[in-house]
């Protein structure tokens, strides 16, 4: 039976798309509570600028707030940066941390995956970490090589108790943006390593982790892929910018 803590999760990953007006308007047409269903938990991820103005638009509303990444210090003269505290201040509850945007244009490192982990948990922020290969190391046979040690650097930063307030995005490179989703069995297979590993390093508490699966999930292709036993939900990026789709995804899953 699947673990009680592993509700369906779907979040919308803006990227860098949306004025504040219509990060406002589309939070406002998701956050429609027609659509979604009880059991699942929704949330978005606006640019930094539109943060605070869509934390007030989802007042009221089962709609939580993410970013898209911070800096693992506190305060200081690092500039261009936000802090977690920052991000708890302006009304977050998650934040995603190593993107593959963020690890191929702007160099992030599996160390620093870690440190900003560590500071998201320490400042009560449910971090969603991103592992996943690009298209060469999937031809060479090295998939399972790279997601295992991206998850170990993250892991390493954790204790048993965190795996349920933290949430782990399998998004192969290759699958992103391109219209080209892993084929549900692919995936599967994927988020299965990630759990196993999880409770090779932390026992049954492993369980209790929730795996969401990225790369081109549609309104079309998440039913099938959401109803694979290790994927618990899905971190959506174009998809997400037409509320009438991503309703359709936060139905799919239940
Ligand atoms: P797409 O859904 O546009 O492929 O993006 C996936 C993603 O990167 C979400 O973080």
């Amino acid at each position: 039976m699947t673990h009680p803590n592993r509700r369906p999760l779907i979040a919308g990953n803006w990227k860098m798309h949306k004025t504040v007006s219509e990060s406002v308007a589309l939070a406002r047409a998701i956050a429609d509570t027609s659509r979604i269903g009880p059991r699942t938990d929704v949330v978005v991820a606006p640019v930094f600028t539109a943060l605070s103005a869509v934390k007030t638009a989802l007042e009221g509303t089962p709609v939580a707030l993410s970013a898209q990444n911070l800096h693992w210090e506190a305060q200081g003269a690092f500039t261009g940066e936000v802090s977690a505290a920052m991000l708890v201040d302006v009304g977050c509850r998650y934040v995603i941390i190593g993107h593959s945007e963020r690890r191929q244009y702007f160099g992030e490192t599996d160390d620093g995956v870690a440190k900003k982990t560590r500071a998201a948990r320490g400042a009560g922020l449910v971090p969603i970490v991103c592992v996943g290969e690009t298209l060469s190391e999937r031809e060479a046979g090295i998939t399972f090589d790279v997601i295992g040690r991206q998850l170990d650097a993250m892991l390493a930063v954790l204790d048993e108790s965190a795996l349920a307030t933290t949430v782990v995005a399998y998004e192969p490179v290759w699958a992103i943006g391109t219209g080209k989703t892993a084929k549900s069995s692919d995936a599967q297979l994927a988020h299965a390593f990630l759990r196993d590993r999880a409770k090779n390093k932390f026992g049954d508490a492993g369980d209790a982790l929730r795996i969401l699966y990225g790369g081109s999930v549609k309104a079309d292709n998440a039913a099938e892929l959401l109803a694979q036993p290790d994927i618990d939900g899905a971190l959506v990026g174009g998809a997400s910018l037409d509320a009438e789709g991503f309703g359709r995804i936060i139905r799919a899953a239940g």
